[in-house]
C-alpha cells in the first residue's frame, strides 16, 4: 500500500490553480477532483493499467454489442435503450435499435393514453404502483423523486418492493382499484418479492373489478412466457431484452411506471441526458473523461490505500434515493472476488458505497468523516439552481455542501486535540446546473460508465451477480421448513426455524 505523503493542502500550495486544473464538464455534469490525494502521476498509473487492458477496444465492444458479459455470454447494451434514431448506435446496430425504438414508441403511446384518461377504459388513472425490486425498483423510484415536481403530477407514483407486506397493507388504504394501475416489473419474472406482491395486489383488484382487473396490470419483463403464466394479457406485456442488466434498466420499459407519472417529455429528456454522457464517455480521451477519472480515483483509493468505503452525499433532497441506487449499481456489479477467468483477484474490488442527502448526514455521520479513524472519500453532489422562490434556503444548502468540501480537505488546526480537525479527507464536488431530467440521466450514466471502467481495470465482469443466488435458494428451502413442522432443518439453523413457527 502506498503511503499518503503529500497532503491535499500541500498539493494546493504547490499548484494554486489546482481547483481549476482539475475540473471537467460534459453533458451538463461538472466534476472538481482537486481535493484528492491522487497526484497526476497516480491517475496516470491507473490509466496505464486501463490502456494495458485495451480500454479503447473494450469501450467500443461495449457500445457495439460485443459479448462483454462474459459469464452469461451477452452484450450489455443499456446505452441502446436511451439512444436516439439518428445516433451512432442506430447506425451500428440497426436491428437492435429498430426493436428498441418500436418498443419505446409503444410505451410512450400507452403512457400518453393513460395520462390522458383514455386507457384502460375512459376513467382517469390517479395512481400507479410499480411492483419490483433491485433494478426494477430503484431507478424508476429515483427518477420520479428527482424530476416529478409533484405539483403537476397527474398520476401519483407508488413503489412496492419488499416482500414484507407492511408497505402494501398501508398503501392499499390510499388507493381505489378503479383508478389504479399496477406495473409488475421483473426482468426474470421469477423474483419472489415481486410475484408475491403481484398476487396480493391482483386479488385486491379482482375483488373489486372482476374480469376487468387484468386491464389494470402491466408486466415489464424479458420473460414474457413467465408473465403470461402469471395471467398477464399479451397486450399488457412490455418487453425488455436479456442484454440489459436489471441495475442498468431504468431507461427501458422498466421505467414505464415512472414514464406514466412524469410524462413522455421528461422521460425523453432523461434519455437524452444519458445519451450525451454516452457520447462523452465514448469519445473523450481518458484524461478528460469524467467516468474514467471517477474510476481511476476509486481504483487509487481502493488499491493504493486500501480504503474500503466511499460516501455519496447529494445536497438535494430530490436525490435522496441516489445513494441506494448507486449502491446496487456499484456493489452488485463490482462486489466480486474472481476475475473474468475465474481466478482469485489479488487486489481490492468494490468499495462499500453509502450515504444520505445533505445536510441530514452532517448531523449524523459527518463527525466520523471529519475525525474518525476510517477514511471514506466522498462525492458531494451539488445542484446550482434550486426550486423557485426558495433562493435563500437553497443558498444555505449550497454553502453547506461547499463548506463540507473545504472542511474535509483542509480541516482546522486547534491546540486542543479534541477540537483539532485534521482534514486531508478526499472528496469530489459534482455539480449540476439544475436537477433537470437531462442532468439526472447524465449523472447516472457517468456512474454506469465508471462501473464499466472499473470492471475493465480489475478484470471483473460487472454485468453478472451470481452472489445473490445462494440466499434465494436457501430461502426456498427454509420456507418449506417454516411451513412444514415435520421437515428437519440443518442443525445450525434449527433453533431459529422453530422460533419462527407459531
Ligand atoms: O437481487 C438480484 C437481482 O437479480 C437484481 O440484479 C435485480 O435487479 C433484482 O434481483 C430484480 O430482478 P428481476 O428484475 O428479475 O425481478
Amino acid at each position: 500500500m502506498a503511503q499518503n505523503t503529500i497532503t491535499i493542502q500541500q498539493q494546493f500550495i504547490e499548484n494554486p490553480t489546482r481547483a481549476d486544473d482539475r475540473r471537467l464538464s460534459a453533458a451538463g455534469v461538472t466534476i472538481d477532483y482537486s481535493r484528492h490525494w491522487a497526484t497526476d502521476q497516480d491517475l496516470q498509473m491507473s490509466m496505464k493499467t486501463l490502456a494495458q487492458r485495451g480500454f479503447s477496444a473494450a469501450r467500443e465492444a461495449l457500445f457495439s454489442g460485443g459479448l462483454v458479459n462474459t459469464t452469461e455470454h451477452r452484450a450489455a447494451l443499456h446505452m441502446a435503450v436511451r439512444a436516439s434514431s439518428h445516433s451512432q448506435m442506430a447506425r451500428d446496430l440497426p436491428e437492435t435499435m429498430r426493436d428498441v425504438l418500436t418498443e419505446r414508441k409503444r410505451c410512450f403511446d400507452l403512457a400518453s393514453r393513460i395520462r390522458a384518461g383514455t386507457y384502460p377504459g375512459q376513467r382517469q388513472v390517479t395512481d400507479i404502483v410499480n411492483v419490483g425490486i433491485g433494478g426494477s425498483d430503484l431507478g424508476p423510484r429515483l427518477l420520479v423523486e428527482s424530476v416529478s415536481g409533484r405539483d403537476n403530477t397527474q398520476i401519483k407514483y407508488h413503489a412496492i418492493s419488499n416482500v414484507d407486506p407492511t408497505a402494501w397493507s398501508r398503501l392499499k388504504l390510499e388507493l381505489k382499484p378503479e383508478t389504479t394501475l399496477v406495473v409488475l416489473a421483473s426482468k426474470s419474472f421469477r423474483t419472489q418479492e415481486t410475484l408475491e406482491n403481484g398476487k396480493l395486489i391482483l386479488s385486491w383488484l379482482t375483488e373489486a373489478l372482476d374480469d376487468a382487473a387484468m386491464d389494470h396490470v402491466f408486466a415489464v419483463t424479458a420473460s414474457p412466457d413467465n408473465a403470461k403464466k402469471f395471467g398477464l394479457k399479451a397486450t399488457q406485456i412490455l418487453p425488455i431484452w436479456d442484454w440489459i442488466g436489471g441495475r442498468f434498466s431504468v431507461w427501458s420499459a422498466v421505467g414505464f411506471a415512472a414514464l406514466c407519472a412524469i410524462g413522455e417529455e421528461k422521460f425523453q429528456r432523461f434519455l437524452n441526458g444519458a445519451e450525451s454522457m454516452d457520447t462523452h464517455f465514448r469519445s473523450a480521451p481518458p484524461e478528460q473523461n469524467i467516468p474514467v477519472i471517477m474510476a481511476c480515483l476509486s481504483d487509487y483509493y481502493r488499491n493504493e490505500h486500501g480504503l474500503q468505503s466511499q460516501a455519496i452525499i447529494p445536497y438535494a433532497e430530490a436525490l435522496q434515493y441516489l445513494p441506494a441506487y448507486l449502491q446496487q449499481l456499484e456493489m452488485e456489479s463490482l462486489g466480486k472476488c474472481v476475475d473474468v477467468n475465474g481466478h482469485p483477484i489479488v487486489g481490492g474490488t468494490s468499495q462499500i458505497l453509502w450515504g444520505q442527502s445533505g445536510t441530514n448526514g452532517q448531523h449524523a455521520f459527518h463527525q466520523l468523516l471529519h475525525q474518525g479513524s476510517v477514511i471514506s472519500p466522498v462525492d458531494l453532489i451539488l445542484v446550482k439552481q434550486g426550486p423557485q422562490g426558495y433562493e435563500a434556503q437553497h443558498n444555505m444548502l449550497l454553502a453547506n455542501g461547499l463548506a463540507q468540501a473545504e472542511a474535509l480537505a483542509f480541516g482546522r488546526k486547534h491546540n486542543d486535540p479534541h477540537r483539532d480537525i485534521p482534514g486531508n479527507k478526499p472528496n469530489s464536488i459534482i455539480g449540476l446546473e439544475q436537477l433537470t431530467p437531462e442532468a439526472l440521466g447524465a449523472l447516472i450514466a457517468a456512474y454506469e460508465h465508471k462501473v464499466f471502467t472499473l470492471g475493465l481495470m480489475w478484470n471483473i465482469n460487472p454485468f453478472d451477480q451470481f452472489g445473490v443466488e445462494l440466499g434465494k435458494d436457501l430461502c426456498t428451502q427454509f420456507l418449506k421448513y417454516l411451513n412444514d413442522p415435520t421437515a428437519i432443518p440443518p442443525q445450525s439453523i434449527a433453533t431459529w426455524i422453530k422460533w419462527c413457527q407459531p
